[in-house]
């Protein structure tokens, strides 16, 4: 094997470096790591990559993740070795990000008020377990099974859970998922029974779940698959991949997403920061964020709402003095995240140093909606005959009150990430039953 790929702490200053066989999330200062590599993948790929969708019988080839595999090679293996493809990487048998595509919704394209050539929607629902989870997952339980890993740990508000059972279930290694008692949609928690994942209900919010299950991983030898590891982040980097490549790579003006843990803006700024060193793509797109009005951490510090000062990653001098007081009058306060769109209620997002490095490079935004914008947004997509989840909802409402904030111009070009689909079965039929929404289709008798 050659070393090509290793992990780096993304701490300028610190820069520690290990090898891929660490199962370490941080660096022993506490800083999150990068995977990296050090060559530079050929261009030509970008011809095999389009070749591959002509799977001619292999789920590496199929796979919306592993048909990139080079980019994100952090096994080293021979990649046209589908016997070593199949000794080392995690595939629900080519399953995940097999349907992923950009797609014109021109009902969405009406209410947000851009052309209905220059909307693009990405549905990530589709995935096997129903959410983009899936993309980041298959590489990290790759990892997982590199080292040797015998349970994996997540904490989570539904989807990552639903994820690591199934993969965990499907390669036969334990999984233990700390949920938020009580807040999670129960389409979600169904899915973790359902693949044998042993639940632990915390009386708490997510972000107490997620501080127990880092916890318990590293009392007792656990595999952490949530966001935090960087092996999440380099599968999560395809989504990305799939839409610049159905655009034949030519990026868009933006890409948006609903921001929670901040996992997608942190791979999807990987994704775009390599791409762009490597020239596969000449323009950056600018990456807009979509937090719930409830639950605003990253939209608070980015804009300047805490203290008067805006948190930017300046350039790797990120202020991390601010996060912690923010965090410290939140708690003073008595302030806990709070949105019906449970995957989003996220007040303390483990990447958001990630986040911030993505935001500057892509001169980035971010920005909230309201829940009721949301539910707008969800069934809106609902009209065109795709489904998604009130937490994706987030995207067309968002470029709806960008575009009439005239940031987002009319004739851009924007793909936005749907990243669930509806796993609360009742939301959409309470939506329809009350006519003052707007676009309630009540039922008659
Ligand atoms: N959309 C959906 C449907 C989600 O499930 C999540 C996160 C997000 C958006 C936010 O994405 O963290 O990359 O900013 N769900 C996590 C979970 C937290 O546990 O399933 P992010």
């Amino acid at each position: 094997m050659q070393e090509n790929a290793y992990l780096k702490c993304i701490d300028v200053e610190c820069g520690l470096v290990y090898p891929i066989s660490t199962t370490r999330v941080e660096c022993e200062k506490g800083h999150l790591l990068d995977v990296k590599y050090k060559e530079r993948p050929s261009e030509s790929l970008k011809e095999k990559f389009l070749s591959r969708r002509n799977p001619e019988g292999s789920i590496f080839n199929e796979s919306g993740v592993w048909r990139f595999r080079e980019l994100l090679n952090f096994c080293q293996i021979d990649t046209e070795d589908l016997e070593e493809c199949a000794r080392f990487l995690v595939s629900l048998d080519g399953a995940e990000g097999r349907q992923s595509k950009p797609y014109h919704m021109s009902k969405v394209a009406d209410f947000v008020k851009i052309s209905h050539d220059g909307l693009w929607l990405q549905p990530e629902g589709y995935n096997p377990s129903g959410s983009f989870k899936d993309n980041g997952m298959a590489a990290a339980v790759t990892h997982a099974k590199l080292v040797n890993a015998k349970r994996i740990v997540c904490a989570s508000t539904g989807n990552t859970s639903a994820s690591a059972g199934m993969y965990a279930a499907n390669e036969g290694i334990e999984c233990d998922v700390y949920i938020p008692s009580g807040q999670i949609a129960p389409g979600k928690l169904s899915q973790a029974y359902q693949f044998g994942a042993q639940i632990i209900e915390v009386d708490g919010n997510f972000d107490d779940a997620l501080a127990k299950s880092l916890n318990e991983a590293k009392q007792s030898n656990g595999y952490t698959v949530n966001s935090v590891n960087p092996f999440r982040i380099e599968g999560q980097k395809t989504i990305p991949y799939r839409s610049f490549e159905y655009l034949d790579w030519e990026a868009p003006d933006w890409i948006v997403y609903p921001g929670g843990a901040l996992g997608n803006t942190s791979s999807c700024g990987k994704a775009i920061i390599e791409l762009h060193q490597w020239g596969w793509i000449k323009k950056i797109p600018r990456i807009a964020v979509i937090n719930a009005a409830g639950a605003s951490t990253l939209s608070d510090l980015f804009n300047g709402k805490f203290n008067d000062e805006k948190l930017h990653w300046n350039k790797g001098k990120p202020n991390e003095e601010l996060i912690k007081k923010y965090y410290a009058d939140l708690d003073k306060k008595g302030i806990r995240p709070k949105t019906k769109a449970t995957a989003i209620q996220i007040g303390r997002p483990a990447n958001i140093l990630k986040a911030l490095r993505a935001l500057e490079f892509t001169n980035g935004i971010v920005t909230t909606v309201s829940d009721n914008e949301m539910l707008d947004g969800m069934a809106v997509v609902g009209l065109n005959g795709f489904d998604c989840e009130m937490a994706s909802g987030a995207v067309p409402a968002g470029i709806k009150k960008l575009v009439a904030e005239e940031i987002i111009k009319k004739d851009d070009v924007v793909i936005g990430i749907l990243t669930g689909r509806q796993k609360d079965a009742m939301l959409p039929v309470d939506y329809h039953n009350n006519p003052q929404n707007r676009f309630a289709i009540p039922p008659k008798n």
